[in-house]
């Protein structure tokens, strides 16, 4: 097992570059299917659950490379319509195949999704949706069993804007007959970029980016190259990493519009924060002040951030509030921050932290991908050293953040846990 160490203590400075988005290329990487032409997608970032999702795709029939940071792609000749099981079960986005599969080849068969344990994260919005278009979906032992004969456009309406539900309905109505409407869409950014990528291979999707998207069916999509959006939650990371340190950090190659509630709270926290046409500059020079965070969907301010602000809050002055909408048990990072000095009471999903003026070094885990990214956090603005376990979940989705950390100025060194008692040594890359 991989683990960070991590001496703290020390301001991040410089300029860092970020990646392309996780979340978007997941999503793309569904839409893939629909297309039997050539496929090139720049900028896909180096991250397990990306590497998850491409090989997932190869169990499929598709042919799958990496130049550099583009992915080739061809699903000309997929032949399966089931998946290997244990990739499928280590990621959140391999039920969303399920839709692009019936298109496709008019059945599927798939396990539950695994990805992050923040909550229930149910699929039945999504399940809902396929029945609409006209898919018959069944469950055996814990497997979707999915058919149609033809997918047909429908009117489908979301209880909440869900960014899974409503990207995974818009790429299984691109090649069904007729109009799809999705009211109550979700409005990430995500769900624009897929509908540009959709419509950059000749879809018809209108409405991406407010709350009522409509489909217009059409035969086949051709191939295409396109650009993976750059990711707004590392974007946000490295923002707070900044705030966090004390640092002056220029965080590059974003779209600013995205970060607009992370500006909006690090300047009432008290930052100082520049906006510029690609990129957005965060100093700290003094001790950031306390503030009231409310998660929500997009453009409100996004649950993927909520656990790394509060590591950001732990050491600012007063006492902050940090409710959670969105799911019903992120909160992973708060006993570990907890064991490192912070004061946070927690009461449901609303933590009250009073901020300390220093957390301390110490031993702790990353219960899930933003918890992970939370604690490194910490661990960097923390006296003393800390300690990592259970990075995997960070490198999921963070391509090498200790590297892009120490190239800001930080210390953190990748270790191996030999045994469970603790005797480390270092460790290898992490790919
Ligand atoms: N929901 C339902 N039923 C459904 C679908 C969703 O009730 O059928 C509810 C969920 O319980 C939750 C809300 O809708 O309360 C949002 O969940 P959703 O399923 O839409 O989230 P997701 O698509 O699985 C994506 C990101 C998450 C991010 C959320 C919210 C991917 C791979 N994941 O999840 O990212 O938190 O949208 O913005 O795109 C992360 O990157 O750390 C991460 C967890």
């Amino acid at each position: 097992m991989q683990a960070f160490s991590i001496h703290g203590g020390r301001r991040l400075v410089g300029t860092v570059d970020v990646t392309g988005s996780k979340n978007s290329t997941l999503s793309l990487l569904s839409a893939v299917l629909l297309s039997k032409g050539p496929i090139v997608l720049r900028n896909a970032p180096d991250i397990v659950d990306v590497r998850s999702k491409a090989k997932l795709l190869g169990s499929l029939g598709a042919q799958i490379q990496w130049i550099g940071t583009d992915l080739h792609i061809d699903c000309s000749k997929i032949d399966s319509s089931s998946v290997d099981i244990e990739l499928a079960q280590s990621i959140r986005t391999s039920f969303f195949l399920l839709g692009p599969l019936l298109a496709r080849l008019g059945k599927a068969y798939l396990p539950s999704p695994g990805g992050c344990r923040i909550g229930a994260r149910p699929v039945d919005y999504h399940l809902k949706g396929l029945a609409a278009l006209g898919a018959t979906i069944d469950q055996e032992n814990g497997f979707y069993v999915a058919k149609t004969k033809d997918l047909r456009g429908a009117s489908i309406y979301l209880d909440k804007p869900s960014p899974g539900a409503t990207q995974h309905l818009m790429v299984a109505a691109v090649l069904a007959k007729g109009i799809t409407t999705i009211q109550n869409a979700a409005m990430e950014p995500e769900v624009v970029t897929l509908a540009d990528f959709l419509n950059s291979m000749g879809a018809r999707v209108s409405g991406a980016g407010t709350s009522m998207i409509e489909i217009e069916g059409v035969a086949d999509l051709s191939g295409t190259t396109f650009r993976a959006a750059p990711d707004r939650i590392q974007a946000g990371t490295y923002m707070m990493a900044a705030a966090i340190t004390g640092g002056d950090v220029t965080v590059r190659g974003l779209m600013p519009d995205d970060q607009a509630p992370i500006v909006s709270k690090l300047l009432e926290a008290g930052a100082e924060v520049t906006v510029g046409f690609d990129e957005i500059r965060v100093q700290a020079t003094q001790r950031l002040k306390a503030v009231k965070i409310r998660t929500m969907p997009y453009p409100g301010f996004p649950t993927d951030l909520q656990q790394p602000m509060c590591a950001l809050l732990s050491i600012a002055e007063g006492t902050s509030i940090v409710e959670e909408t969105v799911y019903e048990s992120r909160i992973g990072h708060v006993r570990e921050l907890v064991r490192m000095g912070a004061d946070i009471h927690q009461t449901q999903l609303t933590s009250i932290i009073s901020g300390v003026d220093k957390l301390q070094g110490a031993e702790v885990e990353a219960s899930d991908l933003r918890a992970g990214a939370a604690l490194v956090l910490a661990g960097m603005a923390a006296e003393g050293n800390t300690i990592i376990k259970s990075i995997h979940h960070i490198d999921r989705g963070y391509e090498r953040l200790e590297q892009t950390m120490n190239s800001l100025g930080a210390s953190i060194e990748r270790i191996a846990v030999s045994d469970p008692t603790g005797a480390w040594s270092q460790a290898t890359e992490p790919f």
